[in-house]
């Protein structure tokens, strides 16, 4: 696997494989990489015949009182990972905004509410870096989690109303064996935590089998569950949404209402 700290190397490279007419396949990520994101390098694998992995923590994306400086840094084990699973480039920059940046991009639609309404300004800071991964990275394909799922929402409604030339790719959401959704923070959670954690899930899934009564099922039976506090569970385009903080660990999950 080669390694690019450079935008304008990454560029270069991206841009001589899509005169020859290769696909590109992009996996934008911020590390601490786990099952869930080799999923995303593992369809991109078998669909694309070059594979990118970006691991950028975008500082724009976290609010002034978020984990930014506590996020998981595990360089070494990342690089690994994306070589065992067949990564080309690796582009792990160590800044992409200069001093005097001043261009954002907003989506105004797909953003509000939900994870928009709990972390102003969060969508801004997604939908800025993935435009700049697009651009740098010149990707046919680009692959991401249904587990965040509206940031899949902003960026699939960002990718259409620009007129990116690129095929966004949502993969289905790896989960433990207790159901939990795999995420970067769960190893923030201690194991009592961790269990309640689990429990979380259990209960977006059971209330998601309830159809148009599944958010009031979920805000019902979270209600019961000490440790766990709401923050909101939602029905949007046929999916049940759900965040939550356990302790000081804000986690986030949805499925699909039936
Ligand atoms: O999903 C993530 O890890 C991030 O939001 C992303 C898409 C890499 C942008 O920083």
């Amino acid at each position: 696997v080669k390694v690019i700290a450079s935008p304008a190397a990454l560029q270069r490279q991206a841009a001589q494989w899509l005169r020859s007419g290769r696909r590109i396949g992009l996996v934008p990520t911020m590390g601490a990489l786990h099952a869930g994101h080799l999923e995303l390098v593992h369809r991109a694998k078998n669909e694309c015949d070059r594979v990118i992995v970006t691991i950028y923590v975008n500082p724009t994306q976290f609010g002034p009182k978020e984990d930014l400086a506590r996020y998981p840094r595990q360089r070494r084990k990342d690089l690994a990972l994306c070589r065992q699973a067949g990564a080309d480039i690796v582009f792990a920059p160590a800044n992409l905004y200069l001093p005097d940046h001043s261009t954002w991009v907003e989506e105004t639609d797909r953003s509000t509410g939900r994870e928009g309404a709990s972390r102003p300004g969060h969508f801004r800071g997604v939908a800025t870096i993935v435009l700049k991964l697009l651009l740098l990275a010149r990707p046919t394909h680009a692959y991401f989690g249904r587990k965040d799922g509206q940031q899949l929402e902003v960026i699939q409604r960002l990718v259409r109303d620009l007129n990116v030339p690129v095929k966004i790719v949502p993969v289905p959401t790896v989960r433990d064996r207790d159901g939990l959704a795999l995420s970067s923070r769960n190893r923030y959670l201690s194991p009592e935590e961790r269990l309640l954690a689990g429990t979380f899930a259990q209960l977006v899934h059971f209330a998601a089998s309830k159809g148009r009564s599944a958010a009031t099922v979920l805000r019902h039976d979270l209600k019961k569950l000490r440790g766990v506090q709401l923050d909101y569970a939602e029905i949007s385009g046929g999916r049940l949404y759900a965040a939550v903080r356990i302790g000081t660990t804000r986690l986030i999950d949805n499925e699909r209402v039936r």
